[in-house]
């Protein structure tokens, strides 16, 4: 996730008045939790603002009780303090329960799993991660969707979890930034979406880092070929046009920030293929793109003996149609989806539901890496 990369895009008092916006919505947020778990401690469907489409304790409430009380999970802090619109993960898929998810602390005695999101508590695990002793049964799942490169004090987190969460594959709930999914009607027109191609390789760039192999990359390949950068520093692209401008190119550079399996964000999910660009990629191996894509989706820098070919290579696609609309031939029958919280918060309640068997992750640290 790249949401401090957004709002870096915006100007310094428009920010201010967002924070401060931000904040009241937190602190209604707060006071309904808190004014719905006094009246309610069972249930959390008519939550507030925030949680409006939140999680529907118990689908059969009207009819009686349910069969047993739904697990409670508590998410013991939002993700980067930032509060978010949460799904009915049994509308999401027909046949499960809902979990009670909430982040009124209160509730941590009662709570069968508690979601600790590893940024808030980096500073400090010692003191700002849950209270031990732990309930008996608790399950503590900890999750991130930041690469080994930018979670620290991974090491301090021996020996307190039950289940890991995150977008690498061997997660015990895995939550990549985006998947593809069959197209379910008709095949989709590949050209109809290609109309307003006019301009060549765009990147959008908000960390700049210029030691950064991806940084380095480029300053090679722009002697070569022509990138529009966007992005601090470069060419302003307020987020709201962000995709109908990258639409508009054939190409889109998603350059990871830092190199790890499975590490792939939404560089590639939402940049480069809900902009429908080609994406040119820079980040874990090919053979790590292909456990999420189909070989022909994407253009991977290590296809190439270095930034000249890349650039040749990209020219010639420009003029040759045919050969270019080889990278969209998945998408007759194939579609892009993209990570939400919410959906990877109803992921860890399937989870929780499915195997409640005893695990223990010995150290985080010996993994992520
Ligand atoms: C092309 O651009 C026009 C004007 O911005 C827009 O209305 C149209 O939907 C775009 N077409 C496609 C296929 O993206
Ligand atoms: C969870 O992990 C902790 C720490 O390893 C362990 O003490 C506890 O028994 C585990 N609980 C479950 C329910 O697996």
């Amino acid at each position: 996730m790249d949401p401090v990369g957004w709002t870096k895009l915006q100007c310094p008092w428009r920010h201010l008045l967002l924070g401060l916006l931000f904040q009241l919505v937190l602190a209604l947020c707060f006071f309904s939790y808190l004014h719905i778990y006094q009246d309610k401690p069972t249930g959390f469907s008519e939550a507030g603002p925030c949680t409006k489409e939140a999680v529907k304790a118990t689908p059969n409430g009207l009819a009686g009780p349910p069969a047993h009380p739904p697990l409670v999970i508590l998410l013991w802090t939002w993700p980067f303090n930032n509060p978010v619109a949460l799904s009915s993960c049994s509308e999401m898929r027909p046949g499960t329960e809902d979990c009670l998810l909430t982040t009124n602390r209160r509730v941590y005695n009662q709570a069968d799993a508690v979601i600790v999101h590893h940024r808030e508590v980096s500073r400090q695990p010692q003191s700002l991660l849950p209270p031990s002793p732990r309930p008996p049964g608790q399950q503590w799942l900890w999750f991130s969707m930041e690469s080994p490169s930018h979670c620290s004090h991974l090491k301090a987190l021996d020996g307190y979890f039950n289940l890991t969460m995150s977008y690498r594959r061997d997660s015990d709930i895995f939550t990549p930034y985006g998947w593809l999914e069959p197209w379910p009607g008709q095949p989709t027109d590949v050209l109809t979406h290609l109309g307003n191609k006019t301009k060549l390789v765009a990147w959008v760039v908000s960390n700049w880092g210029s030691s950064s192999a991806r940084v380095q990359y480029y300053t090679v390949l722009q002697q070569y070929l022509q990138v529009d950068v966007y992005g601090r520093s470069h060419r302003p692209l307020p987020q709201q046009a962000m995709m109908e401008t990258l639409a508009q190119y054939k190409f889109y550079l998603a350059f990871e920030n830092s190199l790890h399996p499975d590490y792939i964000t939404e560089k590639l999910w939402r940049n480069a293929l809900q902009a429908w660009a080609v994406p040119v990629v820079l980040g874990p191996s090919r053979s790590s793109y292909e456990r999420f894509l189909p070989p022909e989706a994407f253009i991977h820098v290590e296809d190439f003996q270095g930034p000249q070919a890349l650039a040749q290579y990209l020219q010639a696609l420009d003029k040759d149609q045919a050969a270019y609309l080889r990278y969209f031939r998945w998408r007759e029958t194939l579609r892009p989806r993209f990570f939400s919280w919410a959906h990877a918060f109803c992921k860890a309640c399937w989870r929780l539901q499915e195997e409640p068997s005893y695990q223990a992750v010995p150290s985080i640290a010996a993994w992520f890496t």
